[in-house]
């Protein structure tokens, strides 16, 4: 049926036994192969059982499987198209899913799969596989429902892969045993190397970072990441009182889609802290700027928003920033441009000496900013290659930090610069200080 010359590492991915198996690193070392092998030997050996094979994408999975599959099944298994299913005739599925938007991995939900296969499972969000691992379940007595990911060094999913099968570093209920790692290598793939030996070289031609990456599947490199400078030991702090004359801005990045909100204290030695953050979605203006004035308990000096709210609608006559505006919100436009705001927040988040030896960042985010923080170190390079600005999707993921990038731009023109390197005492834990957050009257 298939023309099988199993390359030695492959053959140990086909034998790895746990609940997580990763066969991941370097390019062009046979992984996408051996997930569709596997996944095909899989519903082959097994009747009734139900495989997912994913790619984050429909086109991709297309180009990198379905193509591959529907020869090598031909005549073996159905494959329904408006189904995206090869049915065998041992009763056994394999359904070729995708999930290209955060929130497509919910058309999964309730459903259960014996086998879920992540192909490039750096591409896929911590968010999108946690949940993805909630439908890897089965009753049956004679298969243990297992997930197999294959994938290079890089991406969003950079550092999950990461965690969990480079550094096994566990937490919660994660245990150790379930975790099997795979190391891939172009050299180990005979058969490109024989048919293709320039594609070594390639590899080997590619800039130091994304050469380690991708030839040599370093995982210390991580190829791709916009704030390659993100530490969330050091980024990330515990809320800590503020003081009443401590100055708070806003600021704001609005879709239909979803509200970014983000306010922001500066202290009087020019540390700067996210305080707060609201994000939701699919909410009106109105009710945004409802959600956002009762959340702010303290004076604000401006709202930032990007210019382009400033846009009339051709249905209403009106901007959306008017629209805030009508509802008691009122802001001051900043710069759309991209890259000015990104270096400015580069800056803020650069570690400086902290007066004790160590080293922080100016600008410090409260660990209660959840999306902020989930969404800061996934955010990529710009596709374009451009290495000053950052990539634009997984859209889901800009919200937050554009956020934090008007700020910088309203920053930027209201003179809150990051004060040159000086003595960073550590705040108190909010926890221990006895004084809560005062608010006051005044414009909020
Ligand atoms: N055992 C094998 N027998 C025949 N061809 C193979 C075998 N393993 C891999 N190949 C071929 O080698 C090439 C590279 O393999 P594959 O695409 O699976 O690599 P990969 O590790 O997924 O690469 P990338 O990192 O770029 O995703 C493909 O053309 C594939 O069909
Ligand atoms: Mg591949």
């Amino acid at each position: 049926m298939i023309n099988v010359r199993i390359q030695p590492k492959q053959m140990e991915f086909f034998k790895a036994r746990g609940r997580h198996i990763c066969y991941g690193g370097a390019r062009g070392g046979g992984k996408s192969w051996a997930a569709r092998v596997k996944a095909v030997m899989l519903c082959s050996r097994f009747p009734y059982l139900k495989v997912m094979l994913m790619r984050r994408t429909l086109p991709e999975l297309r180009e990198n499987h379905t193509r591959f599959l529907l020869p090598m099944l031909q005549g073996v298994a159905k494959y329904k198209e408006t189904e995206n299913c090869f049915y065998f005739p041992n009763g056994s599925i394999l359904k070729l899913g995708y999930c290209a938007a955060e929130k497509d991995v919910y058309q999964y939900q309730g459903q259960e799969w014996d086998v879920i296969i992540l192909e490039e499972a750096t591409h896929f969000t911590e968010e999108q596989m946690t949940f993805l691992t909630t439908c890897n379940r089965s009753v049956r007595t004679d298969f243990s429902p297992r997930m197999y990911y294959t994938c290079n060094p890089g991406n969003v999913g950079h550092q999950w892969v990461k965690r969990l099968f480079i550094d096994r570093d566990y937490r919660g209920d994660e245990k150790p045993e379930d975790y099997v790692f795979i190391s891939a290598s172009v050299y180990d793939n005979d058969v490109l190397m024989k048919n293709d030996p320039g594609y070594i070289r390639t590899l080997m031609n590619l800039p130091e970072d994304q050469r380690r990456a991708m030839l040599d599947g370093d995982w210390d490199v991580f190829e791709g990441q916009y704030f390659s400078e993100w530490r969330r030991d050091l980024h990330v702090m515990e809320p800590i009182a503020l003081q009443p004359w401590w100055p708070v801005y806003r600021a704001i990045d609005y879709g239909l889609d979803r509200l970014a909100c983000l306010w922001c204290a500066v202290d009087e030695v020019g540390r700067a802290y996210v305080i707060r953050e609201l994000c939701v979605s699919d909410t009106i203006v109105s009710e945004s700027a409802r959600q956002i004035l009762e959340l702010s308990s303290e004076p604000v000096v401006a709202t930032f928003m990007p210019a382009d709210l400033l846009g009339k609608s051709s249905q209403t006559g009106k901007s959306i920033y008017q629209a805030f505006g009508d509802a008691g919100l009122h802001g001051t436009p900043v710069s759309n441009g991209r890259v000015a705001g990104w270096s400015n927040l580069k800056e803020w988040l650069h570690p400086v000496d902290d007066g004790t030896g160590g080293k922080l960042p100016r600008l410090r985010i409260f660990s209660t900013c959840k999306e902020l923080i989930r969404c800061m170190p996934q955010l990529q390079y710009a596709k374009t290659g451009d290495l000053s600005d950052a990539a634009k999707d997984p859209h889901d993921i800009t919200h937050a930090p554009d956020a934090l990038r008007y700020m910088m731009d309203g920053w930027l023109k209201a003179g809150v610069q990051p004060k040159p390197e000086r003595h960073h005492r550590q705040p108190v834990p909010i926890q221990r200080q006895a004084a809560s957050i005062i608010a006051f009257g005044g414009r909020r």
